[in-house]
């Protein structure tokens, strides 16, 4: 049987042999290049739903089975073992690192964490209650202007030497994010602090008193950027991909990224999860909630529910879940918000509605609850996000310049505008 799909024309009786590509898990994806060439006819896929747009060796999911592996290692031994910044390695090299690899790893991403001064100003341009990640798209953006001349997106070192700077000053600039609207002092990164605690530090520390976050918090902020550092071929990182591959900047890839992530569609999801639980404010409503995401009438969806890939359950929002309901043990926290989220876990996961659309809670509907019992404000939760998101940008990106079948991206499209017609000049129009 040769691995191959042949695709007829019915109309013309031409015909394309198409290859089959095999990945080393996955379902079998048909090459479909030559079929413009052959047949002269595209192929149509809203949303990508049936679409390979990239080779790639760094993430697998299965959503079926609810699989997610980083490199070939298994989400929930990451989540266990290891931590954030040996994951950004694993993501950027392929492998993990030896002692002497990570200890140089974090000494050099401590290197790179310091911004450049006058970046602090590009702050001010921002209305004072400005949405973090539009802020966030912003400085990352402009961050881009003081890297321009001196990268090279062609050269292996100069990519490496991007990605230590993208995960090394991102800390940094969210940190900033959060205080400008806080009216807090900026503060600089601590190089005698873990990469974790220093973002804490960053976040809130006060000129006037020590800080000193608890083991509990940096260890439940370092599996949230774990579990969240990369998910292959998403929007947002579709969009980094898509900007890379016109070989632009990769400060503005990846705050094209941070754009795309913003959406409560993807990323914003943690943050709307919250004001959603907000909103409902007591058990007796959630039912009320639940029908109005049932309604075709009405837009409401329930937040933190649902995925593209995953139809059976989200491996990270099981991990994420249990470490919830830890932490919140360990905290001695009582947050009435967990209470209403468990509740409408519960009667959603009993619909029918739900379990005919194999509709599961997400990463997103867990998370806001622990950046919410660390007492980081639900406007910051995408910015969270994009933090450790950036390492899976970053890791893409390299792959993509890499990349031997390296093109620019550029899908076509079905014309449904009108036909040609001439010109009509102002004084004839009705
Ligand atoms: N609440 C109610 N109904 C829903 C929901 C929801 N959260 N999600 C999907 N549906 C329904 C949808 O109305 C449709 O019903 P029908 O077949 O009767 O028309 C069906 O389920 C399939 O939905 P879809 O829009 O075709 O699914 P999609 O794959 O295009 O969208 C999604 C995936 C995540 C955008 C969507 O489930 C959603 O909007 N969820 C809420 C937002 C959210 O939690 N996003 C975070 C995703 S995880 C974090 C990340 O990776 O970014």
């Amino acid at each position: 049987m040769s691995d191959t799909v042949t695709i007829i024309d019915n109309r013309t009786g031409k015909q394309v042999e198409c290859p089959v590509i095999k990945g080393t898990y996955g379902p079998p994806v048909i090459d479909t290049n030559a079929l413009y060439k052959e047949l002269g006819m595209f192929t149509f896929d809203p949303g990508y739903a049936s679409t390979a747009s990239c080779r790639s060796a760094i993430t697998y999911l299965d959503g079926e089975q609810g699989i997610l592996q980083y490199r070939g290692y298994p989400i929930e031994q990451l989540a266990e073992h290891s931590n954030f910044l040996e994951v950004c390695y694993l993501l950027i090299n392929g492998e993990l690192p030896n002692k002497v690899q990570l200890d140089d790893w974090e000494n050099s991403i401590k290197l790179y964490g310091m911004t450049h001064e006058h970046l602090s100003r590009f702050y001010n341009g921002y209305r004072y209650d400005a949405h973090p990640m539009s802020i966030m798209a912003g400085v990352v953006g402009a961050v881009a202007s003081y890297y321009h001349d001196v990268t090279d997106i062609w050269d292996a070192d100069s990519r490496l030497m991007t990605a230590k700077r993208v995960i090394g000053k991102i800390p940094s600039i969210a940190s900033r994010c959060y205080r400008y609207e806080a009216g807090f002092p900026f503060v600089y990164p601590d190089n005698s602090r873990g990469y974790i605690e220093n973002f804490m530090n960053m976040m809130f520390s006060r000129p006037s008193e020590k800080y000193q976050p608890s083991a509990i918090a940096i260890r439940a902020l370092d599996l949230l950027f774990i579990l969240h550092a990369d998910h292959e071929q998403n929007a947002s990182t579709s969009t980094v991909r898509m900007a890379g591959s016109a070989e632009t900047n990769p400060f503005a890839c990846i705050a094209a990224g941070i754009a795309t992530l913003w959406g409560k569609a993807h990323g914003g999801a943690n943050e709307a999860v919250i004001l959603m639980l907000e909103e409902i404010a007591e058990p007796k409503n959630i039912q009320k909630f639940v029908n109005r995401a049932k309604d075709k009438n009405d837009p409401f969806r329930l937040m933190g529910f649902g995925h593209r890939v995953y139809k059976n359950h989200d491996p990270r929002a099981t991990i994420i879940r249990q470490a919830c309901h830890d932490l919140l043990d360990e905290m001695h926290l009582n947050l009435p918000m967990f209470e209403i989220a468990m509740e409408l876990e519960r009667i959603a996961l009993e619909d029918d509605y739900f379990i005919e659309r194999k509709l599961y809670p997400n990463v997103d509907f867990y998370s806001g609850l622990i950046y919410q019992a660390l007492g980081i404000p639900s406007n910051m939760f995408t910015v969270m996000f994009t933090l450790a998101r950036s390492a899976g940008w970053i890791a893409q990106w390299i792959e993509l310049m890499e990349d031997k079948e390296f093109r620019i991206a550029r899908p076509r499209q079905i014309y449904i505008g009108s036909e040609k017609r001439d010109f009509v000049p102002m004084d004839q129009r009705a």
